[in-house]
């Protein structure tokens, strides 16, 4: 890894790039400090190794091991996001939309024109960062998704032209 690949954001050096099988583990202890429905680390290492997966990675303070991850199924000149998370510690500086804009340029390099995605419709920070990327809501699913205390909650379709 060259020191060129870190830049400073926010007063923390942070570098982004590809994952590899061998961050599995981390990524899937992310995950489940972050979703109610965890994915274990032999999903995160199916899908790292499909071709039309996208995977990028936050990586926080010269730390070989993420602290953030998005990734992407592609399709075509069409992409979803699957999934974006941060580690607890890394929230609440900005990092995800630094993520966000390195991912897209990636899948816009590949090809891709459209992304969409699905967030849950009481997700303030998700939905900040998104509409601020210029994300812009197409459609919703009723009730999507069960919370924990047993209510249920919309899914909320967005799309970018990249
Ligand atoms: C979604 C997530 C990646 C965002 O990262 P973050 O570090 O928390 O957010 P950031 O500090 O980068 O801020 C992103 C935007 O949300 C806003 N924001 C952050 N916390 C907020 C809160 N509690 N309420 C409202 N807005 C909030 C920020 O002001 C910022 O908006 P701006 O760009 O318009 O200023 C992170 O919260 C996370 O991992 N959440 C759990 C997993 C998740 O929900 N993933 C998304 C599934 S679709």
């Amino acid at each position: 890894m060259r020191l060129s690949d870190w830049l400073f954001h926010r007063d923390a050096a942070i570098r982004i790039g590809r994952l590899a099988t061998s961050h599995a583990a981390r990524l899937a202890e992310i995950h489940a400090e972050a979703f109610t429905r965890p994915w274990d680390a032999m999903e995160f290492e199916r899908s790292l190794t499909e071709r039309n997966i996208y995977a990028d990675g936050l990586f926080l303070d010269r730390s070989a091991e993420p602290a953030g991850f998005i990734l992407s199924r592609r399709a075509i000149d069409e992409a979803e996001i699957l999934s974006v998370a941060l580690a607890p510690e890394a929230r609440g500086r900005g990092h995800s939309g630094a993520l966000l804009d390195r991912h897209l340029q990636s899948l816009a390099q590949a090809g891709v024109r459209s992304v969409f995605l699905e967030v849950e419709e009481g997700n303030r920070p998700a939905l900040a960062l998104y509409r601020r990327r210029g994300f812009r809501e197409i459609g919703r699913r009723q009730g999507y998704y069960a919370r924990p205390d047993g209510t249920r909650a919309s899914a909320i379709t967005m799309r970018r032209q990249i």
